[in-house]
């Protein structure tokens, strides 16, 4: 297999999944291009070296220009906050490097355009963490909606819920500041469901009216011990119409007490209907309508060997996969876009198409008006 050197910029939460991601895929897939661990990057020099050792990378960092800069690096990972993801990803396709940056895409619409110029102005491949839709048993789910298994689609709706920010006590950080994070839970958990949307209806928002609930206002911050203003959103509704005509419903919370990873979405079509729930992520839920109500009700179908790359990772059904089995799926997908000269699903062209839905969700929760996408 060919080697790819790649280098991961931001090493928490999503660093070391990607860093995961890149020391597995060769392994799982066997096929393509196998990562080689080049360089980590953080901010912070402690945390960077001891990532450096922990995650088995040759070299770290406190600059990320240096990863840019590196001739040993084509591939760039980009899992740092978010007002920082325009700035990396467009010097890195400036470099040539190719760039998988993590969601939300940038912090407002502008930004996300000059990241997806730089793109154009690049022959480097791009894709954004929307891992939620690489699951293969949720791509299996979108074979059967294609195939017509519940009839023509008629609805999309969708939740995600989480507790991160449930806790009134929890301090203020960088995702409570539209600065650093562009809008509140629109930004970080509405911009997964609306990739949900769009690749499960093969269609696209384009007319909505959005809501915001603020439910914490202020929060203390760790930095001076003050109360500081919480200036986006808690929770984030909107009633939305696609380009194919359906209408759906969309509502996420970071403020959902027991919700880990409540990402559950409903495709409702004139034959039956098809639902998933991220916290049984080797679950769906298939109804098929019946001729006889008595055999009517919800099959569970379990992930396995018949939901391709399902046995990149195990021979047998039921063994189940998890986050990291999909991260390295979404990975591999990227990998072959870049041996191939051919994009992937989501690129940066897929993913400005999800920015400007939730701008229009920030616009019009902001405005109390209908608008367009
Ligand atoms: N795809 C998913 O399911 C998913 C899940 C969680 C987070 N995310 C996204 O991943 C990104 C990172 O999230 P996280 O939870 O890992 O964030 P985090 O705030 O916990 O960690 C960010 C890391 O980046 C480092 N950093 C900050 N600025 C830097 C800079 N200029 N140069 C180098 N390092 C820098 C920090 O020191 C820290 O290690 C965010 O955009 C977030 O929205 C995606």
């Amino acid at each position: 297999m060919k080697e790819i050197g790649v280098g991961v910029i931001g090493t928490a939460f999503m660093g070391k999944a990607h860093s995961l991601a890149y020391a597995a895929a060769g392994t799982a897939f066997g096929d393509g291009l196998r990562p080689r661990l080049e360089m980590v990057c953080d901010i912070d020099p402690e945390i960077a070296k001891a990532k450096q050792i922990e995650m088995g990378f040759a070299r770290s960092t406190t600059n990320y220009m240096d990863v840019i800069n590196d001739p040993k690096i084509e591939l760039i990972s980009v899992c740092v906050p978010n007002a920082v993801h325009r700035e990396i990803s467009i010097a890195a396709l400036n470099a040539g490097k190719h760039v998988w940056c993590e969601k939300p895409m940038a912090t407002n619409v502008p930004e996300a355009e000059e990241m997806l110029a730089a793109a154009h102005n690049s022959s480097a491949q791009t894709m954004l963490g929307y891992n939620y839709t690489q699951n293969p048993l949720v791509q299996s789910a979108r074979d059967l909606i294609q195939e017509g298994v519940i009839g023509s689609i008629t609805g999309f709706h969708g939740i995600y819920d989480v507790d991160n920010e449930a806790d009134p006590d929890r301090p203020y950080s960088w995702r409570m500041n539209r600065e650093a994070s562009g809008t509140g839970a629109n930004a970080d958990v509405m911009c997964h469901l609306v990739s949900m949307a769009h690749y499960m209806t093969g269609s696209e928002v384009n007319r909505l009216v959005g809501d915001y609930d603020t439910v914490y206002k202020t929060r203390i911050d760790p930095q001076s011990g003050e109360e500081r203003a919480v200036d986006n959103d808690d929770v984030c509704s909107a009633l939305v119409h696609f380009d194919s005509g359906i209408k759906g419903t969309l509502r996420v919370s970071r403020v959902a007490w027991g919700r880990k990873c409540g990402l559950r979405w409903e495709v409702h079509g004139s034959q039956g209907m098809i639902c998933h729930d991220q916290e049984r992520l080797n679950e769906l839920q298939l109804y098929k309508r019946s001729d006889d109500p008595r055999q009517q009700g919800f099959t569970t179908i379990l992930s396995g060997q018949y939901h391709e790359p399902y046995t990149a990772f195990l021979p047998n059904a039921g063994h189940t996969l998890g986050f990291i089995d999909v991260k390295v799926c979404e990975l591999h997908n990227l990998l072959c876009a870049i041996a191939e000269g051919k994009p992937a699903w989501p690129n940066f062209g897929d993913g400005i198409k999800i920015e400007k839905v939730m701008d229009a969700i920030d616009r019009s929760a902001l405005s109390g008006q209908w608008v367009d996408v």
